[in-house]
């Protein structure tokens, strides 16, 4: 299909997507952040939006403008985005987990600025975990037949260690696509697998994200009760 010229088979759906990178404030200056530009879960709402369904954008400290007819809620940490994504999926017939939430916090923020002192070696920082939304959605569905969808950057054993980050997580389909030099990160562009617990593997090739987004509707929509 042209990009554009999809029916639009999520009229009447709501969807929910997160996406941008969380981000764990240290104290006033400082935060444990990562590389995730947005790029990926913007395409996804507004390829949903061109297929005519209602958007919820959770995104963390994206800098891309809010998409045309896009309800956008802004959020900075993981635990911000877990309220703002459960929230919204409440009655949602579709979460797509684009975001890279943190998987730990600083056990304590510090109110003041962390200041160095001649002489003295630096306080190891200690971390918590932070909640796994996805997990939690998956199993614990706002609605019946609710398709919850994962995101995974991986490095290695690619394809193994998605098949078991989809039985861990306990979703519906996991978009796996492989880190490395100029890849992922940033990009105006993506290739990935998309897995399903049935086995089922569908290849999506080098392309633009917009290309990724409408495979990973393509595959949703079907589902859809
Ligand atoms: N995710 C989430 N909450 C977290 C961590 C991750 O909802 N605290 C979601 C991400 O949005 C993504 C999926 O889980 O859709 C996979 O994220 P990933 O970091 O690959 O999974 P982890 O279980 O954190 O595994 P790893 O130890 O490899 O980071
Ligand atoms: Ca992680």
């Amino acid at each position: 299909l042209a990009r554009g010229a999809q029916a639009p088979d999520l009229a009447g759906r709501h969807v929910v997507v997160s996406a941008g990178g969380t981000r764990e404030p240290l104290d006033p200056v400082r935060y444990l952040g990562n590389r995730s530009s947005g790029k990926q879960g913007y395409a996804l709402a507004r390829t949903a939006v061109a297929r005519g369904a209602r958007v919820t954008l959770v995104a963390a400290n994206s800098e891309l403008p809010d998409p045309a007819g896009v309800d956008v809620v802004h959020v900075g940490t993981a635990v911000q985005l877990r309220e703002a994504v459960l929230k919204a999926a409440a009655d949602a017939d579709a979460v797509v987990m684009a975001a890279a939430v943190a998987d730990f916090r600083p056990a304590r923020y510090a109110e003041g600025k962390i200041k160095k002192r001649d002489g003295q070696e630096p306080e190891p920082v200690a971390l918590v975990r932070n909640p796994d939304v996805l997990a939690e959605l998956s199993a614990d569905r706002a609605r019946p037949g609710q398709i919850v969808v994962g995101f995974a950057a991986e490095t290695d054993d690619v394809l193994a260690n998605g098949r078991a980050k989809l039985a861990r997580k306990g979703c519906d389909l996991l978009v796996v696509n492989e880190v490395g030099e100029r890849r992922t990160f940033g990009s105006e562009e993506n290739e990935a697998v998309v897995l399903a617990p049935d086995g089922t593997e569908t290849p999506v090739p080098h392309g633009p994200k917009e290309a990724l987004a409408d495979t990973v509707w393509d595959l949703v929509s079907p589902c859809l009760t």
